[in-house]
């Protein structure tokens, strides 16, 4: 390897902009809104993407980006293929976190939870929403397998779509939504010198107890 460059220099400072006790909600999920609308406000490209960690029953981790499609109280949902390595996972043990990093915005958002799959129709919903080129790669992809060439891909995209005529991909039975029920969320907001904000929100029954958190 010819450029290798030390990172151990590589070092930001982080805005003065606080998190305040009095900036809480009662509700978490009120506040990783208003974080959420501040990151679309801003145009922060791919705001919805969220880092997904999962692990096998060995507690072998494996972590991807996916993205937010919805979220409400009951919780973050995604859509993935269910057959691909995260669903393999998750059928086995159905705990994960998610991740949220706005780096213009100083911010990161850490949660935690059970996992469940969404209903066909809500799969069905959101599928017959995207864009017909999606599904037919969404209909042809076994997510997470091997394929020997992008060529052969390619060539699979092609004879559905001539098989298909006017006709768009019906969403595969693999692929659908999963939520993942928050039982603790943590909203980190980066400050000078690395004496940073740290609320950490855990279910407590119908309510949720606040704790400050050291950085
Ligand atoms: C910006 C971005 C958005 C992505 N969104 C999704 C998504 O919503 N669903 C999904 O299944 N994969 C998504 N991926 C691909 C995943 O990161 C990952 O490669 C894929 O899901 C296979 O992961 P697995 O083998 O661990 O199951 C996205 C990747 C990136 C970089």
């Amino acid at each position: 390897m010819s450029d290798i460059r030390d990172q151990r220099d590589t070092r930001n400072q982080y805005g003065a902009q606080g998190l305040h006790r009095k900036d809480l909600q009662a509700a978490p999920l009120d506040l990783f809104g208003e974080w959420l609308n501040t990151a679309s406000d801003n145009n922060l490209y791919d705001y919805t993407a969220m880092t997904l960690a999962t692990a096998d029953i060995d507690g072998q981790p494996a972590a991807r980006i996916v993205l937010l499609k919805h979220f409400d109280e009951l919780g973050f949902c995604w859509y993935t293929d269910r057959n691909s390595h995260k669903g393999q996972q998750l059928n086995a043990n159905p705990q994960a976190a998610l991740l949220f990093f706005w780096p213009q915005l100083h911010r990161q958002i850490r949660i935690e939870g059970a996992v469940e799959l969404l209903s066909d129709a809500e799969s069905d919903a959101y599928f017959d929403s995207r864009p017909a080129s999606s599904k037919l790669s969404a209909a042809v992809s076994l997510q997470s397998q091997v394929v020997p060439n992008r060529q052969a891909m390619v060539d699979a995209v092609d004879n559905m779509r001539s098989e298909l005529g006017e006709r768009e991909a019906a969403r595969p039975s693999r692929w659908g939504g999963y939520r993942l029920r928050p039982n603790a969320i943590e909203f980190w907001q980066g400050r000078d010198d690395r004496l940073h904000d740290r609320f950490r929100y855990q279910r407590d029954g119908d309510t949720w107890n606040i704790e400050r958190l050291c950085p």
